[in-house]
């Protein structure tokens, strides 16, 4: 079987986060069109951006859900699968057999943390070189009714089970930035208290940069290195070249 990647792709990378559910066609197009001439062989996540991000915040579905807001579930919902709709499609366009997985019918998490992902049916997807394509949704939770659970906490909690190579999150910005206004090459937890991390610019649910770095910590607490980079750089990623951005390590790796 081929090196197995997982490439998240930030929803500010793939939609205009100022619109409502606007797609950057251009932008999603031109990374599909690098994944299938790479042959890429693993697992697509990607975030909600403009298409999910919103309807989210409106119905406040992060803080949890009660009868009173419950059709904000359908409504985010369907808002992160119209624009997983246009990701599958665009890397089947690629010649990629790329198929949407909905975390909101495969995971339940407690207290916002994931607590049962359905692993099986990914892992024989791969198994026979289709591209899953997951995306941030909204899960049913144990104590908060639903809740958001980010691209990057499923990449946290998805990586380390199903023994991926390597992961990349590809982002609107060229890595995680330090004080001094340059990328942070590399971070662990021993240097990531020196940082402070801005959130998003526009909507975000998830934390932005900050929830990001917090997964990616965990992931390497779990032995597994990540790499946070621009989508400019994602065909040297891919090839297993210096890709800049931000790698997070283990502790003491
Ligand atoms: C958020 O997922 C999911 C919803 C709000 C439905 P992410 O947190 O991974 O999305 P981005 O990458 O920040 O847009």
């Amino acid at each position: 079987m081929p090196e197995q990647i997982l490439v998240k792709l930030g929803g500010s990378v793939i939609t205009d986060k100022r619109g409502d559910c606007t797609v950057d066609r251009k932008a999603l197009d031109s990374i599909a069109t690098v994944l299938g001439a790479s042959n890429f062989a693993g697992a697509v996540v990607h975030g909600a951006g403009s298409c999910g991000h919103p309807e989210a915040n409106r119905y406040g579905i992060a803080r949890g859900v009660e009868p009173s807001t419950r059709i904000g579930i359908p409504v985010t919902h369907e808002s992160v699968v119209s624009l997983n709709r246009e990701v599958v499609a665009s890397l089947r366009r690629e010649g990629l057999a790329a198929v949407g997985i909905h975390p909101l019918s495969t995971c339940t998490t407690e207290d916002g943390r994931i607590a049962s992902f359905e692993e099986e049916p990914l892992r024989l997807l791969l198994g026979l070189g289709c591209v899953p394509v997951l995306h941030g949704d909204v899960v049913m939770d144990r104590v908060r009714g639903a809740c958001i659970v980010s691209g990057d906490q499923l990449v946290a909690h998805l990586a380390p089970r199903l023994g991926f190579a390597r992961v990349g999150l590809v982002t609107d910005v060229p890595g995680v930035i330090g004080p001094d206004g340059e990328v942070v090459p590399r971070l662990s937890r021993a240097n990531a208290g020196d940082l402070v991390i801005g959130a998003s610019g526009t909507t975000d649910v998830t934390g932005g940069m900050g929830g990001k770095v917090a997964e990616l910590l965990g992931l390497a607490d779990a032995g597994v290195r990540s790499h946070v980079l621009a989508a400019d750089r994602i065909t040297d990623f891919l090839a297993g070249r210096p890709c800049g951005g931000t790698e997070v390590v283990p502790e003491g790796a």
